[in-house]
């Protein structure tokens, strides 16, 4: 038996609501699908209408950062140890790149670090919440509160998981999610903005709407739309909203069974931690997470390639991620060198993720467990 990383998981109506929004005759985006999945958004994060759906979290954060008042000679403060589309958004706008290296527990950018690159020019910080685990959010809104800093949260993978009960997604000022097919809750690509600000909501519909009002004129606001600021082609649609409305409605169950593999990895696994081959992941108290990645931060980098291996031959894939962004070609354009993030370079050489998503159940999670148990001869 084959067991990939990942299965895109249904929910049991995605299709039926996807012929549906067919037959509706609206299949562009800001369609009724859209609409229902923004207020179950609104509602899953406790929120008052602030919900925007994307066709990513890439353009999510984006049109985040087109809101930032960014200039050339603007500072943006991000982990190294994240993925592209959190540096990119800010880089397009021509802000350059911070990078911070990353807390070796929570793999979550190090906010002592983080406070001590601020400058006269830092305009954005960036938190991550890696695997769903939530950044120390009070310690980065004080920074951010001290230093005038506009806060972006990348909670691409964060869906569902909350910091001491707040839901992450809504302590910046801009959230990005991803339902991209790999995250939580998924509709092939697909993501949502959340703004605390309701006036940059406004904006942000805008240029989510190639930089027009046609969102004001579709709800009969003004009698012609127009060019009104920059903008792109960032509204999801309906049909990707019919699937992804599937999915929102059945948020808790599809939660429930990742949380299940994930409490089955931990359980079979933890042994590796007692003695002392690998470490799982950690939890900070503050935090509920909600199961998105289960991880083995393994001794070294032979250890690693030598178990994906092991696993490989036996029709289990198991990945890693990622190459810090100040190693790539990209950061070392910005100046930065391998050796300066000591943290986030061993855990892009140590860290495996195990197979883990909503369409796989407890027998999966032991299989795999049962394999990584006879790579260490512990069965
Ligand atoms: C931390 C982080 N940010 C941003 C993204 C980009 O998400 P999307 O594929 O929806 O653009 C990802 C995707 O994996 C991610 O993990």
């Amino acid at each position: 038996m084959n067991i990939n990383f990942n299965t895109p998981y249904i929910s049991g109506k995605e299709l039926y609501y996807i012929s549906q929004a067919v037959m509706n005759g609206h299949t562009a985006g800001d369609g009724p699908f859209g609409k229902k999945c923004e207020s179950l958004l609104n509602k899953i994060l406790n929120l008052e209408g602030k919900a925007l759906l994307t066709t990513s979290c890439t353009s999510a954060l984006e049109i985040a950062a087109m809101l930032s008042n960014l200039t050339t000679s603007s500072e943006f403060i991000l982990p190294s140890y994240t993925f592209v589309s959190s540096a990119n958004a800010f880089c397009l706008r021509g802000a350059k790149p911070i990078f911070a290296d990353i807390d070796p527990l929570t793999l979550n950018m190090d906010l002592d670090h983080a406070n001590s690159l601020i400058t006269s020019q830092t305009k954005v910080i960036v938190p991550v919440h890696y695997a769903g685990i939530s950044c120390d959010m009070k310690m980065l809104m004080d920074i951010a509160d001290t230093n005038n800093l506009t806060v972006i949260e990348d909670a691409a993978q964060a869906i569902g998981s909350s910091y001491n009960g707040q839901a992450l997604g809504t302590f910046g000022d801009f959230s990005a999610f991803s339902f991209h097919e790999t995250k939580n809750i998924i509709c092939g690509e697909g993501g949502a903005l959340i703004s605390n600000d309701t006036r940059k909501k406004e904006t942000a519909e805008v240029i989510r709407e190639k930089g027009t009002n046609r969102a004001q004129f579709f709800r009969g606001q003004v009698d012609k739309y127009t060019w009104q600021s920059i903008g792109s082609s960032y509204i999801l649609s309906d049909l990707s909203a019919a699937f992804l409305l599937a999915q929102l409605e059945n948020f808790q169950s599809i939660q429930k069974r990742r949380m299940d593999v994930y409490t089955r990895y931990k359980s079979r696994l933890a042994i590796l931690e007692t003695k002392g081959l690998a470490k799982l992941p950690f939890i900070p108290s503050y935090n509920a997470h909600n199961s998105h990645i289960f991880y083995l931060l393994l001794e070294d980098l032979s250890t690693r390639t030598r178990l994906i291996s092991h696993l490989k031959k036996c029709g289990i894939m198991s990945v890693f991620h990622y190459i810090p962004l100040h190693t790539s070609p990209m950061g070392e354009s910005y100046g930065y060198k391998r050796g300066m993030l000591p943290v986030s370079e061993h855990v892009s050489q140590t860290l495996l993720r195990l197979p883990l998503c909503s369409a796989y159940d407890e027998e999966v999670a032991d299989k795999v467990s049962n394999e990584i148990l006879y790579f260490f001869g512990l069965t």
